[in-house]
């Protein structure tokens, strides 16, 4: 199933969303679901509030940038219940994108590394660590997850420059290829 992507101004954006109970919901065809939306939409990751669910769980498919980091190639990963518990020392800025903020992008400066605990959607226990462009997308959806976008991120200064497009989302007045809410 393929589900219409909520746009920013949407309460459920800006909501901290809950943590999944093992067995609460059927998170395999939800992840299936999830991927199937952020192909069409061409996306390289999505979290449940962007579908209009407040539940602690984003996808990533970053074999977009497998070109640039060959590891990436077959990186398409569900994360469940994850915990970002230690970033790394550096920081670096990278023009990020969301399919809930359509043609906005921004450059957002961000820890390069992250270590992140999650159960996947077959409840699988995993602890990694990631940097790059996987690490780069992960706290981009994890944000998501605390009621935050990337716009929450920026300097003040970029902040004014981009409120007007903000005000135009929550208006309606935005261009989107795939089906919005
Ligand atoms: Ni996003």
């Amino acid at each position: 199933m393929i589900y219409p992507i909520v746009i920013y101004g949407a309460s459920e954006l800006k909501a901290l969303s809950a943590p999944i109970e093992k067995g609460s919901i059927d998170v395999k065809t939800l992840s299936e679901d999830m991927f199937a939306t952020m192909y069409q939409a061409g996306g390289v990751g999505l979290a449940a509030p962007q579908i209009g669910m407040n539940i602690r769980m984003f996808v990533v498919d970053a074999s977009p940038w497998a070109e640039e980091e060959p590891a990436l190639a077959d990186f398409k990963k569900t994360f469940i219940n994850a915990e970002i518990y230690e970033y790394g020392d550096e920081e670096d800025y990278f023009s990020e994108g969301c399919l809930s903020l359509p043609g906005l992008y921004e450059d957002v400066k961000r820890p390069t590394s992250i270590r992140i605990r999650y159960v996947d959607e077959n409840w699988e226990e995993h602890d990694e660590f990631y940097d790059g462009y996987a690490a780069r997308v992960i706290q981009h959806e994890y944000d998501h997850l605390d009621g935050k976008v990337f716009t929450d991120r920026l300097s003040p200064l970029r902040k004014k420059l981009v409120k007007g497009k903000l005000v135009g989302f929550t208006k309606g007045k935005y261009k989107a290829s795939y089906r919005t809410k």
